[in-house]
């Protein structure tokens, strides 16, 4: 008799071919799991959105010292703080501030509520519980206990090429960044609203309406 015979493999059982139906459909599962997971991790926020990048030509900035100008989509109001800003009195003194642009959040720093501009008073005043802040981003009365949000930002020229930017672009820090000045060359001012900028802490004087 002949001994290279071609071993043939049994057949599937019954229950051999459950068990592998079973093994895929757990292994399916879990990929179609982890997918779901991938998609919810990442931010999928377009440019141009509240969450993504915000381009704002250099003609849209308020002049030095100008009141702020209101970016509701962005949920922001720029600021451009200029020399008279710089000699404010009611400017807390242990708050350095340097001139040039900032990205102020527009949401209270106290509990959330929107703050608005008050030209009259020259300052920020939130409606909910009287907390006041300069366009400097400091906080000078009522309960909130920091300095107002911001977003980090960079200036870039005609082509793309980045001028000028805030400490904190891109670096993932959170502590309140400076303002920045319009660099000779800019066209546009493009800010990151996917990563705000805690303010500083601030307590003094606390308490007032
Ligand atoms: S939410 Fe603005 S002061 Fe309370």
């Amino acid at each position: 008799m002949s001994s290279d015979v071609a071993a043939v493999a049994p057949p599937l059982t019954r229950r051999e071919f459950l068990y592998y139906l079973w093994g895929a459909s757990i292994a399916l599962f879990m990929a179609e799991m982890g997918g779901a997971l991938v998609w919810f991790a990442f931010p999928r926020f377009k440019e141009g959105e509240f969450g993504g990048i915000i381009n704002v030509p250099i003609a849209d900035i308020p002049p030095p010292d100008a009141g702020p100008k209101d970016f509701p989509a962005a949920r922001i109001w720029l600021v451009n703080i200029g020399e008279g800003r710089l000699s404010d009195g009611r400017q807390p003194d242990e708050y350095a501030i340097k001139p040039g642009v900032k990205a102020l959040y527009k949401i209270c720093v106290h509990l959330g509520c929107l703050y608005k501009w008050v030209p009259t008073n020259d300052r920020f005043e939130c409606p909910c519980h009287g907390s006041k802040y300069l366009t400097t981003g400091a906080r000078i009365d009522g309960p909130a206990t920091r300095n107002l949000d911001a977003f980090p930002f960079e200036f870039v020229d005609a082509q793309g090429n980045v001028l000028a930017k805030s400490g904190l672009m891109g670096s993932g820090k959170v502590e309140e960044g400076d303002a920045v000045e319009i660099p000779e060359g800019a066209v546009a001012l493009r800010i990151d609203t996917g990563q705000r900028i805690q303010g500083a802490p601030n307590t003094e004087p606390g308490g007032g309406t």
